[in-house]
């Protein structure tokens, strides 16, 4: 059934077992639902199971069990994956093409034809910032160079969804640049984007919505501010940073506890009537107080603790 309630992409029990050379379990059974008009960022670490996930989803590796809706359409059928376009990972195009060859074969495959087609590879082409390497071979492009195509190639005729699998990998800073732009732009445009990355502040600055996978599971989804606020805070205490000078090494009980930073500590509380005790616990030690702050993690921070809580809950213990 669809209706205009409909995700833009569901995953409904999608699990994958590769059984080539041995069983990986690359992808446990997964339940996901990404709104339309979302920019969605998918993180975790090499062989996580990113990759595994969209090409399951749009069918390029079949999946072990359960399936996948795109805008409510079961996306086996070949109507749903007409909605999406696609950047797979580490893409390769035929090197005697030029850029512009590139996008009109993708473009004939998407149905696109004439005045259409013409207007829109030259107005993707513009978008990637490529118009002027358009004629050149793919072999006289660089990585970034490819993977602007590859990002052209993926906005063609305007879909709904778009599904790119690490788009800046091997972009420089400018280039990563201009694609953040571009996936700004289509964010705003209303289009769903779902973007695999390993680059956290990347995502961090476009994404409304993140999933942290690790070993074929998700653990944990949700806003970047809501994850980044929730992995601020330690056994439900708010985080205090303080820059101070040397610590002595007897410490009062007040501060044990404490997890020693550069030119300073970290300490949770539980309110704030700790903080002017803490205070003078430290004057009664003779430290020097330089600064207090409210502790505020970074994606990256959060990230690392979501990997290290999974290590310690033993996720993926069976995964062989
Ligand atoms: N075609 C395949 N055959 C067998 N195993 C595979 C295949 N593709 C991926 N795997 C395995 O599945 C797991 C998940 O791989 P996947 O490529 O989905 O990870 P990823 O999160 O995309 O990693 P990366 O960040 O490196 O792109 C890994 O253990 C990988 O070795
Ligand atoms: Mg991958």
């Amino acid at each position: 059934m669809t209706g205009l309630m409909d995700a833009a992409l569901e995953t409904r029990g999608l699990s994958k077992v590769y059984r080539r050379l041995r069983r990986i379990r690359a992808l446990e059974p997964l339940d996901l639902a990404v709104a339309p008009g979302t920019v969605f960022g998918l993180l975790g670490a090499n062989g996580a199971g990113k990759s595994t996930l969209v090409k399951t989803v749009l069918g390029i590796c079949r999946a072990t069990t359960g399936h996948a809706l795109i805008f409510g359409k079961d996306s086996r059928d070949p109507a749903a994956r007409r909605e999406v376009g696609y950047l797979p990972e580490g893409t390769h195009f035929a090197r005697y093409l030029s850029g512009r060859d590139v996008l009109w074969y993708f473009g004939r495959l998407a149905g696109l034809t004439g005045t259409r087609l013409r207007e829109q590879v030259d107005a993707k082409l513009r978008l990637v910032g490529m118009a002027d390497w358009a004629d050149k071979k793919v072999s006289q492009y660089s990585k970034g160079m490819r993977q602007r195509i590859g990002l052209a190639q993926a906005m063609l005729g305007d879909p709904r969804l778009i599904i790119l699998d690490e788009p800046t990998d091997g972009v420089d800073p400018e280039g990563r640049h201009h694609i953040r732009d571009v996936i700004i732009g289509l964010g705003k445009q209303g289009v769903t984007l779902f973007l695999n990355s390993h680059m956290l502040s990347e995502v961090e600055s476009v994404c409304h919505e993140i999933a942290i996978m690790y070993q074929g599971r998700v653990l944990k989804r949700g806003r970047v501010q809501d994850i980044r606020n929730e992995m601020s805070m330690r056994d439900g205490k708010y985080q205090l940073v303080f820059r101070t000078g040397p610590l002595p090494s007897q410490l009062p009980p007040l501060l044990a506890g404490l997890q020693r930073e550069d030119h300073g500590f970290r300490i949770a509380v539980a309110d704030r009537e700790e903080i002017p005790r803490l205070i003078d616990a430290l004057r009664d030690s003779g430290v020097a107080i330089y600064g207090v702050e409210q502790y505020h993690a970074s994606l990256e921070e959060a990230f690392l603790r979501v990997m290290d809580d999974g290590n310690h809950h033993g996720v993926g213990g069976t995964r062989q």
